[in-house]
């Protein structure tokens, strides 16, 4: 093992330190990090494997996408058993393993858990469907009888995430046409009833399995989604959005008053163990005030900043939102959190370039308009990124962004995997093309994902430059930048400190204070005069002269 300097990530591990308030977390998507057994889909032995390389990043903790059991209709978020591992990410042995090597570096760990529908699989809808009408085993999950004469229509008119009808009819175990049952995802995701005890009791049974295993705890999956509104009334949008609920309000599915219960009852789990275990939303909604009611004292520790992650590259909506955020979240006593890609969104070194509209889930392809320039999306992603670096609060990092990976436009209709790609019969590309597995080693095959070659879904040939080794030997890379900001965050302490606004800027500019260190960055064509006896801590580009030119961040301290 590498020798670590773990002083930084120590002050996080102190017990009741409230870690998560300036965490940066970085996001490990299982299938697409690293492959030990070569079979083309990464694994938890992989990543123990290559652990090391992000403590050299700087990292305090992890979030891992779903690992458990599931078919893999939607990428482990359809899961049959949620306390074991899928056999193609290994075992709980390996699981165990990974966390007390995540620990032994001072990194800690929190799992995903998909509390709004299983899988089709699960031994619960099964029985469901065996069961017939009116069973306790239907009563687990939403389903209804349709409309019309016959039961013909659906129970009512909203629409899958992913495209198509959000209810399937089944066949009943007689094999008549029966009942119906609510998908708000794919038809193989069948929603939870959470009215039931039954249900509730379930996941208070799965939370104490991770928690008595020492994971620091949970990313929620749709954590807005779990109650429905009363009667399930049709839902008319007002327009065309995001369907994951950031562009609309009222959605009968979406941020229902009722699902803040179950987040104070899982509080209470939680505080039933030491450590300072945290729960961080999975709640894409309109605005940050609601966002920030998932973050009240007694609920979850963190909740996603979708408002953030979805904000144009302009000086005025960044300097917006970002104030938004600390005053919504201040106002409840919680930090913000900072997010600029994931597993469901266009990585934003090709989304801060697209130049025309791109909703959320929809991707982008061989045949999208508005295609990104390489070089302006890379060059604004690094300035966002150091940008968000030096913002107070916790900050989530996609595997792979360190790297600066565009999103992979060129991928081959038959390499597509996303539920939404076939729910839309192509209409839309999905998230396919943030997914591609991360390359490691520019000269190994399947750039050191594995030493087989073998990758789930196509790597491009340009990712070589791309690599972590050619990187890491090179002081300008943006993985240098990275490890430089991160290094730079933890020693200034950014992460507990505030934004102070700084005057005499022309409005092009961002300009703030945190601590000891002035952050600014351009937007403008003109090149913006560094202020006179500043010492340039951190460039997310490499700076020729005394002037910062458009989409550059720079972070400064006073000289000496
Ligand atoms: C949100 C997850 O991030 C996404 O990947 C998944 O498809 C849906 N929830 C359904 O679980």
């Amino acid at each position: 093992m590498t020798s670590l300097d773990t002083s930084a990530l120590s002050r996080n591990a102190t017990p009741g330190s409230e870690w998560w308030r300036s965490a940066v977390i970085y996001q490990i998507y299982p299938r697409s990090f690293a492959d030990a057994n070569g079979d083309g889909i990464g694994d938890l032995r992989g990543m123990t494997a290559r652990l090391d390389s992000l403590a050299t990043l700087g990292v305090d903790a992890l979030w891992l996408s779903p690992f458990m059991v599931s078919p893999q209709k939607d990428a482990g978020y359809d899961v049959t058993d949620y306390c074991d591992v899928d056999p193609i990410f290994g075992t709980l042995a390996d699981f165990d393993e990974l966390l007390a090597a995540a620990h032994a570096r001072g990194i800690r760990l929190i799992v995903d858990l998909v509390p709004n529908h299983s899988s089709d699989q699960h031994v619960w809808f099964q029985a469901a469907l065996a069961a017939g009408p009116g069973s306790p085993e239907r009563a687990r999950y939403m389903f209804r009888d349709g409309k019309g004469q016959h039961g013909e229509q659906a129970p009512n008119n909203w629409e899958s995430v992913f495209g198509g009808p959000a209810w399937t009819r089944i066949t009943e175990a007689d094999g008549t046409l029966g009942q119906w049952y609510l998908h708000i995802f794919d038809s193989s995701q069948p929603d939870f009833d959470w009215s039931n005890p039954e249900v509730q009791e379930e996941f208070r049974r799965i939370l104490r399995f991770w928690l008595d295993r020492g994971v620091d705890g949970f990313r929620v999956d749709v954590a807005h989604g779990l109650v429905k509104a009363d009667g399930l009334p049709d839902y008319f949008p007002r327009a065309a959005g995001d369907s994951m609920g950031g562009d609309t309000d009222d959605v009968p599915y979406w941020g229902q008053e009722g699902v803040h219960e179950i987040y104070r009852d899982w509080h209470k789990v939680l505080a039933e163990y030491d450590g300072d275990r945290a729960l961080c939303g999975e709640a894409w909604l309109p605005t940050v005030e609601e966002m920030a009611k998932w973050v009240r004292p007694g609920e979850m520790q963190q909740t996603f900043n979708f408002g953030y992650l979805m904000s144009d590259w302009k000086p005025d909506t960044q300097r917006r939102i970002i104030a938004e955020s600390i005053a919504a979240f201040s106002a409840v006593g919680a930090p913000s959190t900072w997010v600029l890609s994931n597993h469901d969104v266009v990585r934003h070194a090709s989304r801060l370039a697209l130049t025309a509209e791109n909703p959320q889930g929809h991707g982008i392809g061989p045949d999208s308009p508005g295609k990104p320039i390489p070089e302006l999306g890379l060059r604004r992603a690094r300035a966002a990124t150091a940008l968000m670096l030096a913002l107070p609060g916790s900050a989530y990092l996609y595997q792979g962004e360190e790297l600066g990976l565009p999103e992979v436009i060129e991928l081959p209709d038959d390499a597509r995997q996303d539920p939404t790609w076939f729910r839309t019969h192509g209409e839309r590309y999905g998230r396919d093309g943030c997914r591609v597995p991360i390359p490691w080693e520019a000269d190994a095959p399947a750039y050191g994902f594995n030493t087989t070659g073998a990758a789930w879904l196509p790597q491009p040939p340009e990712w070589a430059e791309l690599a972590r080794d050619v990187q890491t030997t090179d002081a300008a890379s943006t993985l240098a930048m990275y490890i430089e900001a991160l290094r730079l965050r933890h020693a200034h302490d950014l992460g507990l400190g505030s934004v102070e606004w700084l005057d005499g800027y022309k409005r092009k500019v961002v300009a703030f204070r945190n601590g000891d260190v002035t952050v600014l960055t351009n937007f403008g064509k003109k090149p913006l005069e560094l202020p006179e006896g500043a010492r340039v801590v951190l460039s997310s580009e490499p700076l020729t002269g005394s002037a910062v030119p458009q989409d550059v961040t720079v972070w400064l301290t006073a000289a000496n």
